[in-house]
């Protein structure tokens, strides 16, 4: 049988996502690799209490179909949110996901035609590849510091595309590299946007999850001109597995997304969506916040300090305020893909992700994503330690 699949298929790799699924397949293996929150916090009570309200208090609306943009109370509650944060947004500018993943599909539906210029971090968010590349964009990247994008190369990229459809940025405690954009970059990535008439997506599923410093504005709340489309989730404060997020945007833009989610699913699920604004009526999320917060503060401290104990100098990492994530920088040349296969899998019994498929454009492959947020904290230490110690073997 001949598989006529579309030309967007063609940059697609299977092999690379089947890679990455398998590992932390294997039980022996300590994966960093990850971004999963940890589940030992999920509210279950809580949850266990407003599905069961949902359904016997609830049922015969929550488990009916309902608007394309969903529930017209958890709109509301999602604009609420956002209202504290300086998000000046009424409930009609708001679309529930399908996790903030399905805004990425949504927005990159709506604007991109095959070999337009969308320009992102350098590294950036997998998904985000994966949620653009079957639009057949052409990538220009941005590199970055410890203050986020640099202005002065966006400024230029801009400059040599002028056409370019949208800027793609997580502004806060990126993945994969847990770095946090500064006011000022902010600011001046609102301004270059209004000058260029550029459409920013915005995507925070970290931003809540910050356990060290100030918040800093996210960019929707500066924009004067309606041009970001900011991006949330509930994955990282209440759990992945509800799969909802949402879209705070233009009611044009709103419109049009919604326009696309209906073709692709109709809606989020009815019961989930009532269960969670059950959620923000009778509990209080911020101080479950409080307690990821804590719980994540712990985990990075822990892992931070085992890699300062155990890893060689020439190892530099990331020390995140937030998310789930450090990022590792090797000696130019060393190739954390070949060392995993080769070392750390099978001596070590650890894995993380290796860097290179962060890279949209250039892959590096001295870099390595690690998470700290899925493994206790005996299996933290017990991982870095033992991977610490081959790398002092290695390099
Ligand atoms: C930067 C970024 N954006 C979006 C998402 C999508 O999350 P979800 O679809 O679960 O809301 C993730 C998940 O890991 C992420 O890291």
């Amino acid at each position: 049988m001949s598989l006529r699949y579309a030309e967007r298929m063609t940059n697609m790799n299977p092999s690379a996502l089947r890679q990455l699924l398998q590992l932390g397949a294997d039980p022996e293996v300590i994966s960093f690799g990850g971004g999963y929150p940890d589940a030992s916090i999920f509210p279950l009570e809580h949850l266990s209490f407003v599905f069961n309200a949902a359904i016997n208090d609830h049922g015969r609306e929550a488990l009916q179909y309902t608007v394309p943009n969903g529930l017209p109370r958890l709109r509301q509650q999602v604009a609420e949110r956002a209202a504290t944060v300086g998000i000046d947004c009424t409930s009609d500018e708001v679309l529930i996901l399908q996790g903030g993943q399905q805004g990425l599909d949504l927005a990159a539906k709506m604007m991109i035609n095959k070999g337009d210029v969308v320009i992102m971090e350098d590294p950036t968010f997998l998904g985000a590849l994966a949620a653009f590349t079957p639009y057949e964009p052409r990538y220009v990247t941005v590199p970055m510091d410890a203050e986020g994008m640099d202005m002065a190369a966006l400024e230029r990229a801009l400059k040599a595309n002028p056409e370019a459809k949208f800027i793609y940025s997580v502004p806060e405690f990126q993945n994969p590299t847990g770095v946090t954009m500064s006011l000022a970059r902010r600011k001046s990535l609102i301004e270059l946007a209004n000058r260029f008439d550029m459409i920013i997506i915005e995507d925070t599923p970290y931003r809540e999850i910050r356990f060290q410093g100030e918040a800093i504005p996210p960019l929707k709340s500066m924009d004067t001109e309606n041009r970001v489309i900011h991006l949330g989730s509930f994955s990282k404060i209440l759990a992945p597995g509800l799969r909802l997020g949402w879209a705070i945007a233009s009611d044009e833009i709103i419109q049009r997304m919604t326009m696309l989610k209906l073709g692709v699913d109709t809606q989020c699920s009815t019961l989930n969506m009532k269960a969670v604004s059950l959620f923000l009526e009778n509990f209080d999320i911020e101080s479950h916040i409080v307690t990821i917060r804590q719980t994540y503060l712990r985990k990075k401290n822990l892992m931070l300090e085992t890699i300062r104990q155990t890893f060689p100098q020439q190892v530099s990492f990331t020390e995140p305020s937030g998310g789930l994530f450090t990022w590792l920088t090797f000696p130019e040349g060393f190739d954390t893909a070949l060392f995993m296969k080769q070392r750390a899998l099978p001596e070590a019994r650890v894995a993380y992700v290796p860097g290179a498929a962060f890279f949209a454009n250039e892959p590096k492959t001295n870099h390595a994503r690690i998470s700290y947020s899925t493994q206790t904290d005996e299996a933290i230490v017990k991982g870095m330690t033992a991977l610490g110690q081959l790398l002092k073997e290695s390099i």
